[in-house]
């Protein structure tokens, strides 16, 4: 049975190399961090943001989240990327949502063989003993760049695009500062991961590096 953990920051390239590893081994695959989006979404819908007990009105849309129900379009809005980071801070709601990944993983792992699961401390956290381990990084500027081309936006003047580049770059930011600094399951690299930088590699030549990497050692 192998566990691969992907992390990294946002748009760096873990999720298509989590999806493209998925088709190529038949293992599922889970992405993590929308989990995280899925609660401070639950929070956003419900009015309950700046209401006091965050972090247990957090627990409770955790407890009752299903795992089936993370295929919503606007769990991937700015408004939902920023209060995830916030939230993902909480110890106990990080408790609850570790379980649901560990479950995804025990399930899927005896019965395909294999599990993939990607986000911020897969390997460090989630999956310490996992067989893969890999950390991926991008710059800033070009992270930016893939989260502004994915929402497909037409602009009528070059400074507006540049605008809202700036802008995913300030949120970028602030997000992998959150990530890295917090005290509980922070952003760094597992001792045992191979970090790979996509700032001047694609989603293919990315697959090839990581599938060279777990043919050698399989
Ligand atoms: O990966 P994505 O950008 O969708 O994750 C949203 C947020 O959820 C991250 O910025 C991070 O704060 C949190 N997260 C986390 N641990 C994970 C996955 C995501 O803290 N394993």
């Amino acid at each position: 049975m192998i566990e691969i953990a992907i992390d990294g920051t946002a748009a760096s390239g873990k999720g298509t190399l989590g999806k493209k590893l998925s088709d190529k081994y038949s293992f599922p695959y889970l992405d993590t961090g929308m989990l995280y989006r899925k609660v401070a979404h639950e929070l956003i819908k419900n009015n309950k943001v700046n209401t006091t007990g965050l972090e247990k009105t957090s627990c409770h849309y955790a407890m009752i989240l299903n795992l089936k129900e993370l295929k919503n379009k606007n769990l991937r809005t700015e408004d939902v990327s920023k209060l995830a980071s916030k939230i993902a801070t909480f110890q106990n709601l990080r408790k609850i949502l570790n379980n649901k990944q560990k479950e995804f993983n025990n399930s899927n792992k005896k019965k395909f063989g294999g599990c993939i699961l990607d986000g911020r401390d897969i390997g460090t956290t989630i999956l310490p003993n996992a067989d893969f381990k890999f950390f991926i990084t991008a710059s800033l500027e070009v992270r930016a760049k893939r989260r502004l081309l994915e929402k497909n936006i037409s602009f009528l003047h070059e400074n507006d695009e540049k605008c809202m580049l700036q802008t995913f770059m300030n949120n970028m930011k602030e997000r992998d500062r959150l990530d890295s600094n917090r005290k509980i399951s922070p952003l760094v690299p597992a001792k045992d991961a191979y970090v790979i930088d996509t700032t001047s590699i694609n989603s293919e030549e990315l697959l090839s590096q990581v599938v060279d990497i777990i043919e050698r050692k399989k």
